[in-house]
């Protein structure tokens, strides 16, 4: 077991890594000071491979629970389903202290932490985060939002959990294409924080695969880089932006190509090498670092190559992107690694890069 913790003052929190906790989170909720009724908010596919010990773990610590399913799906993840669980709490007589359980993966993780943070101004919220991706990197950290429309996570607040508890078993149920999409984010806190595990993932690329030692060392790096960025820049002010690292490109390409086209994480790898592709152009770091990058993500089987799009159409998303600050376009670039920093770059600068498909 490892635990650590996100520090936000007295709105503190743990990360609880166990193989197996999944069937503990009632007694952990109990000695947690919860008690009475509780909400289980998940989706008909998580709930048939872990409600049972979840909901089994709440019942044996004598929480009154209700299970909560919305539809698997990012296109589920609106105001209107919110609205559903927020009839459903209400039905269950959920309380200013009767904890909100997220089961799932981050589509789930955001739509049952918006619930929360609304609901009656804010109910306690427990992570149960059973992907890759949703371990690494959205159950930790409070933003909680849904999709409009207009654009991906518009509605939104900053809410951080009461705890999270990430039980790595959960991922060998994983398709292996979501696993290796969420290894993208794991490369990512190598890439901007932590040389050393950029190096670790370099001699484990295969062996994360098997879901074992490799992968649970992957997930605690991954959660401390993320505690402590967050820790230090809770509301994305200035440094919490760099764990964007990948993802103005990523976000682009993903909408450029069509939602659905490419996962989040394959996005972010081609949008990654961009940007450290980007980073050589500007002569902030040496082409050797960008190969470097690109060698690392082509092993773990994630695309590095900028599909043909036009310019126009990735400038167009770019600009879209709720990152996009004034106007400017925010990149986040490469020194070296484990060093990276923000800096603006001219829109003429970025279209001739594209064009010439220097990525
Ligand atoms: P997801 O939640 O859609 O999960 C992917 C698929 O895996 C789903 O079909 C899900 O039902 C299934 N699944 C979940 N756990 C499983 C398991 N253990 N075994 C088998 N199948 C399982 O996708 P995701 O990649 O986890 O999350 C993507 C979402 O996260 C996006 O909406 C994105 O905006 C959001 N996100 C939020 C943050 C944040 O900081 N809040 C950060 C990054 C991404
Ligand atoms: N996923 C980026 C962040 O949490 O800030």
């Amino acid at each position: 077991m490892r635990t650590m913790q996100v520090e936000l003052g007295e709105r503190s929190y743990p990360i609880i890594i166990k193989n197996g906790i999944i069937n503990e989170v009632g007694s952990n909720l109990k000695e947690m000071g919860f008690s009475g009724r509780a909400a289980v908010v998940t989706n008909p596919l998580v709930e048939r491979l872990y409600g049972k010990a979840v909901v089994g773990s709440l019942k044996a610590a004598n929480f009154d629970t209700a299970v909560i399913t919305v539809p698997d799906g990012e296109e589920f993840k609106t105001l209107k389903e919110v609205s559903a669980i927020y009839d459903r709490l209400i039905n269950h007589r959920m309380e200013r202290l009767s904890p909100v359980v997220a089961l799932g993966g981050g589509v789930i993780g955001d739509m049952a932490g918006f619930a929360a943070a609304t609901y009656q101004r804010g109910v306690p919220l427990v992570q149960v985060p059973t992907t890759l991706l949703s371990q690494v990197d959205s159950s930790v950290g409070g933003k909680t939002a849904v999709n409009h429309p207009a654009g991906k996570n518009l509605i939104g607040a900053f809410y951080q959990p009461k705890a999270v508890f990430i039980d790595p078993d959960t991922l060998k149920t994983l398709d292996e294409r979501e696993l290796r999409a969420g290894i993208a984010e794991v490369v990512k806190y190598g890439v901007i924080w932590d040389k050393e595990f950029f190096e670790f993932l370099e001699a484990n690329a295969k062996a994360l695969f098997k879901c074992g030692v490799e992968l649970t060392h992957a997930i605690e790096t991954s959660c401390r880089v993320k505690a402590e960025v967050v820790a230090k820049d809770e509301t994305e002010k200035d440094l919490r932006a760099i764990l964007n690292f990948g993802h103005t490109f990523g976000h682009a390409v993903e909408k450029a190509a069509g939602y659905g086209a490419f996962r989040h994480g394959e996005a972010v790898a081609i949008g990654m090498a961009l940007a450290a592709r980007l980073s050589v152009k500007l002569g902030l770091c040496e082409k050797g670092l960008y190969e470097r990058v690109c060698v690392l993500l082509d092993a773990l089987g994630l695309p590095v190559s900028l599909p043909d799009f036009p310019a126009d159409a990735l400038i167009a998303a770019m600009k879209h992107d709720k990152k996009v600050v004034g106007g400017a376009m925010r990149f986040v670039l490469l020194k070296r690694l484990g060093k990276v920093f923000l800096q603006d770059v001219k829109e003429a600068d970025i279209r001739a890069f594209l064009s010439g498909k220097q990525g």
